[in-house]
C-alpha cells in the first residue's frame, strides 16, 4: 500500500491539463468517491490495525496534495482567461477588406488628371437648373426639341425648374462669372427622360471642357483632343472629326477614336467600322460668347462634351450600361487594381 502510494504521488506531480474542463476530469479521476484516491480508501479498511496508524497518515497526506494540485492546475487556467478576457490572443486577426473606386469614379479622375496636364481646372454646376442656363444662353431656339417634356425633366409647378440634361450649363455659369483666359472641365450627373436599357438611363454623366482666349483655333481644339485620345486609349490611337450640329458650336463635330478593342480592323464592339464615337465638340459660337458677356470680337473658344459611362464601357468592356448604376459588389469589386 505504501508503495502504491508513493508511486501515485509521483504521477500526480506529473500532472498536466489543458483547461478547465480536463482539470475537472483529472479531479473526477482521482478524488470522487470512486476515483483512485477514493478507491485506496476502501482499501484501506481491509489493511490489519498495525499498519493503520504510518498508512493512514500516508493516504491522507496523498488526498490532500492531490487536491491542491488538482486546484493548482484549476486555477492557473481561471486566471489567464481573466486576463484576457477569455480570448484566445494567439488566433490570427481578421483580415481588413479594401473598399474599391466605382468604375465610373476612376474615369472621371482619369479624364480630370489628363486635362490638367494640359491646365485644364475643374469647375462644378448645379443639377437642378434653370431654363437659361440648360438652354436658351447655349443658343437653343425656343421650339428646340431638346426642351420637349420627352427628354428634360421639369417640375409641374413651374417650367423654369428643371434638371440639366447635359453639363454644358456650367459653361454659361463659368463665362458669366469669368472674363477669359478659361481653361476648364467640369465632370457631373445629367438627367434625361429615356427609357432604361442596356444603352440608356435616365442619369448619367459627362464631363464638359471649354477653352475659351484670344486666337483659340479649331487646330487647338483638334490636338487638344487628340492628346487626350492618346493619354485616355494608347499612344496609337487616331481620332477622326466628322460635321456634326449643336445649337451652342459652330462649327462642330463629333469625335470618334480608332477602335482600341480590334485596332481599328473591325469588330463588333465598332460594329466593322473602327471608330467609336466618344464625343462632341466645335467652336463656341459667338452668340454663346455675346449672352455670357464675352466679346466674341476678342475672344474665340472651343467646347466638347463626353459621356463617362461611354468611355468606362469602352475601356473596361463593360457591354450594359446598367452594371454601373446597381452597386452590385461582385461588379464593382473587379476595378479594385485598375488605377
Ligand atoms: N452637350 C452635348 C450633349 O449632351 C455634348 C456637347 C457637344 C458638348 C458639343 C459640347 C460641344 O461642349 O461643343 O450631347
Amino acid at each position: 500500500m505504501l508503495d502504491k502510494i508513493e508511486a501515485l504521488k509521483e504521477e500526480l506531480n506529473g500532472l498536466v491539463a489543458n483547461g478547465v474542463d480536463e482539470a475537472e476530469e483529472l479531479r473526477i479521476k482521482y478524488l470522487s468517491k470512486k476515483g483512485i484516491i477514493g478507491n485506496l480508501f476502501d482499501e484501506f479498511k481491509t489493511i490489519p490495525a498495525d499498519q493503520k496508524r504510518v498508512i493512514g497518515a500516508e493516504l491522507n497526506n496523498l488526498k490532500k496534495f492531490a487536491a491542491e494540485k488538482i486546484n493548482a492546475l484549476k486555477d492557473s487556467f481561471e486566471k489567464s482567461e481573466d486576463e484576457t478576457g477569455g480570448i484566445d490572443l494567439t488566433l490570427p486577426g481578421d483580415s481588413i477588406k479594401m473598399g474599391s473606386r466605382h468604375p465610373l469614379a476612376i474615369v472621371r479622375n482619369e479624364i480630370i488628371e489628363i486635362f490638367a496636364r494640359l491646365g485644364f481646372v475643374v469647375s462644378e454646376g448645379p443639377e437642378i437648373e434653370d431654363d437659361w442656363h440648360v438652354f436658351s444662353a447655349l443658343n437653343f431656339p425656343p421650339e428646340h426639341p431638346a426642351r420637349d417634356m420627352q427628354d428634360t425633366f421639369f417640375i409641374e409647378k413651374d417650367p423654369d425648374v428643371l434638371l440639366r440634361t447635359h453639363t454644358s450649363s456650367v459653361q454659361v455659369r463659368v463665362m458669366e462669372k469669368t472674363q477669359p483666359p478659361i481653361r476648364a472641365i467640369f465632370p457631373g450627373r445629367v438627367f434625361r427622360n429615356e427609357a432604361i436599357s442596356a444603352r440608356a438611363h435616365c442619369i448619367f454623366h459627362q464631363v464638359e471642357g471649354l477653352y475659351v482666349d484670344e486666337d483659340v483655333s479649331f487646330a487647338d481644339m483638334k490636338q487638344t483632343l487628340l492628346y487626350f485620345a492618346r493619354e485616355m486609349f494608347g499612344e496609337k490611337t487616331e481620332i477622326r472629326l466628322r460635321p456634326s450640329y449643336f445649337p451652342f458650336t459652330e462649327p462642330s463635330a463629333e469625335m470618334d477614336v480608332s477602335c482600341s478593342i480590334c485596332a481599328g480592323k473591325g469588330c463588333n464592339v465598332c460594329k466593322y467600322t473602327g471608330w467609336l464615337e466618344i464625343m462632341g465638340c466645335g467652336m463656341v459660337d459667338p452668340n454663346v460668347l455675346e449672352l455670357c458677356n464675352i466679346d466674341n470680337k476678342k475672344y474665340t473658344g472651343f467646347a466638347f462634351g463626353m459621356g463617362i459611362e461611354r468611355i468606362a464601357m469602352l475601356k473596361f468592356g463593360v457591354k450594359d450600361l446598367r452594371l454601373f448604376f446597381e452597386n452590385d459588389v461582385r461588379f464593382l469589386n473587379q476595378f479594385q487594381s485598375a488605377f
